[in-house]
């Protein structure tokens, strides 16, 4: 049994009935009825990055309300960013006793150590939406299509400039990605260059800035000032005399900081229209944002979905069972393949919003407006 507070109990019961039984004298075989419950009373910590984002803040509420629907005790903390901060909560929750723990990294390379301890505590490791990197102590790994996410992101730009109906352009556009400390960032970014590199290639689409390379567009933190003052940038030593058509943008906070520096550049107004703007995670502002002409198109990753897969993989985890996984190949951490399920994402624009997002019940109409 991996709970180990459920053993504890099991042991200490054991010892009371088998004392029961010998003053009766009988012998204490057969085990307690306690041993039988599999052991839901355990506690889960789990580890969040930022509260910086909307979309944290539900997984932390998401992951707490499926957790304790099977009966499990949690805390919840996020790190402000912060990796250090991160580590220390999580070397916390370890000396408080939690049975297992959820992760989702700041730096996916800082929490060898602290995982070690986890270890030597006998504590599994969920690895939740971005993949810890470097160690082998971490035991499944819950998550969306990273790749496709980006090939998503890539697909909607060179729809929407026509390139797949055949049009030749050329078309100038600009790439951003994600934390170069996030595993996913390269995932992401790769999944996009799959889509847009042939036309680049081709001369179809033109990086003006020549900015190509992915540690050449990173985001440190995914922070949207950071992509903002990048863009600012961008728009006055590249785009004086031309007009961006398309912006490659990996999620909607680093999205909003582009559409501001766009709109101060007077994109958006009169004759100068929007470029083509991606994003990810359908958070409202850029739901919002798509509803109203501004960002075209962001990815609906269903959190409620993420946080039953990884509520899921903690019961299995701590019962002794194998958890579900649907891809044991993909996600190398450098110290072993982590078993992983991986969900599907969803490319959404102003045309099926309403359909994915509203009909599919995650928000109501009235979030949007
Ligand atoms: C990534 C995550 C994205 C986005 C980003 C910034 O790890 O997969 O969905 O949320 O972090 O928070």
């Amino acid at each position: 049994m991996r709970n180990r507070r459920a053993a504890l109990v099991a042991i200490a019961s054991a010892a009371s009935l088998a004392l029961t039984l010998t003053a009766c004298g009988q012998n204490s075989e057969g085990g307690s009825e306690e041993d039988k419950g599999g052991g839901n009373d355990a506690t889960v910590g789990i580890a969040m990055p930022t509260k910086s984002s909307e979309r944290w803040i539900t997984d932390g509420a998401n992951v707490e309300k499926e957790l304790k629907a099977k009966g499990f005790k949690t805390k919840l903390v996020f790190g402000e960013d912060d990796p250090d901060q991160q580590v220390s909560q999580i070397e916390n929750m370890i000396t408080q006793g939690v049975d297992a723990l959820i992760v989702a990294a700041i730096d996916n390379k800082s929490l060898g150590n602290v995982l070690q301890q986890a270890k030597d505590a006998d504590i599994p490791v969920i690895s939740y939406d971005r993949l810890i990197l470097g160690t082998e102590n971490v035991d499944y790994y819950a998550s969306f299509d990273n790749e496709k996410v980006g090939e998503l992101q890539g697909g909607y730009i060179a729809d929407k400039l026509g390139l797949k109906a055949g049009k030749k352009g050329p078309f100038n556009i600009e790439l951003f990605a994600g934390s170069n400390d996030d595993n996913n960032t390269r995932y992401f970014f790769q999944g996009a260059m799959n889509v847009l590199k042939p036309y680049m290639d081709k001369g179809q689409l033109v990086v003006r800035s020549k900015q190509t390379a992915l540690n050449q567009v990173t985001t440190l933190r995914w922070d949207g000032g950071t992509a903002q003052k990048r863009m600012d940038d961008l728009l006055t030593s590249s785009y004086r005399s031309a007009r961006v058509d398309a912006v490659l943008s990996p999620y909607d906070g680093i999205s909003i900081g582009i559409l501001s520096a766009l709109k101060s550049d007077g994109y958006g107004s009169g004759s100068k229209a929007m470029p083509v703007v991606t994003g990810q995670d359908a958070e409202i502002a850029s739901v919002k944002s798509i509803k109203a002409g501004q960002q075209t198109q962001t990815v609906f990753k269903d959190l409620r979905e993420l946080a039953k897969v990884a509520a899921n993989m903690v019961d299995a985890v701590l019962n002794d069972k194998k958890p579900e996984v649907n891809d044991t190949k993909s996600y190398d951490n450098g110290s072993k393949v982590v078993p992983a399920y991986l969900l599907q994402p969803v490319s959404v624009d102003k045309s099926n919003y309403k359909k994915v997002l509203v009909d599919g019940g995650y928000y109501t109409e009235g979030q949007l407006n």
